[in-house]
């Protein structure tokens, strides 16, 4: 048993979600809205380790009545540091790991409350820490990125969504929405549209894995 996973995403004309730089802010106030409309019917909201260090964001409910849910992180390499916001913010954070690390490299994040989920060795094992959050009663969650999570949660077949806001500009280089080297094969059944701000255009798809 995994949670059913929705990918959210805002990204330019040509498939990009951040320029080479680390410049992201692509969505508009309408686009926020839903965004954290979605957190809020979610019990978890999963990022990279990319994204916690470069965006440093909260993932907690502002725009949209509602709890904030879990904020989890999925860091091979506890890049991210303890006093990253994912886990200072109101409400639980989540590290997702992988197995030997050892304790006192741990300790910092348990010290402050982060729940630890180690899975995998050497990269995160996804399906197994999908499994595991599963089993901590999280039964929707929402991927933000990066692009490098997204391509990996794609290719392993564990995405059943894809909410994606196409924001009007061209960034020509940088990170695109799925990221990754070899070729994956899924086809998106589009069942919902809606223009944003008089210039996005928001997307919903579900996922047919071929
Ligand atoms: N426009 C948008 O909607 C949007 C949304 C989110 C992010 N962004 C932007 O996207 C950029 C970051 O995206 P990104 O693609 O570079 O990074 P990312 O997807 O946020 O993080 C990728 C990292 O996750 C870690 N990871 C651990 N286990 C993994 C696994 N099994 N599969 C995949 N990744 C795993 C890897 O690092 P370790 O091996 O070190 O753990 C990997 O380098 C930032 O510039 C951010 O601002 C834009």
């Amino acid at each position: 048993m995994r949670p059913y996973t929705i990918i959210f995403s805002t990204e330019t004309l040509d498939g990009r979600i951040a320029d080479p730089t680390g410049f992201s802010r692509l969505s508009c106030e309408e686009d926020f809205e839903l965004q954290h409309m979605l957190r809020a019917q979610v019990d978890a909201v999963m990022v990279g380790s990319r994204t916690a260090v470069v965006d440093d964001p909260r993932l907690t409910v502002r725009l949209a009545r509602g709890w904030s849910p879990l904020r989890v992180v999925v860091d091979s390499k506890l890049r991210v540091p303890p006093s990253a916001r994912i886990f200072s913010a109101p409400g639980k954070g989540v590290l997702v790991t992988v197995e030997g690390h050892g304790g006192d490299k741990l300790w910092e994040y348990r010290r402050r409350g982060v729940i630890v989920v180690e899975s995998g060795r050497g990269r995160v094992d996804l399906r197994g820490a999908m499994e595991r959050l599963a089993g901590m009663g999280v039964r929707r969650l929402m991927v933000e990125g990066g692009g490098g999570l997204n391509y990996v949660l794609l290719k392993e077949r564990l995405v059943d969504e894809v909410w994606v806001t196409l924001a009007p500009y061209v960034f020509g280089a940088g990170r695109s929405m799925f990221d990754g080297v070899e070729s994956v094969r899924a086809r998106l059944a589009l069942y919902y549209n809606k223009i944003l701000c008089g210039g996005w255009v928001h997307l919903r798809y579900r996922v047919v894995y071929s």
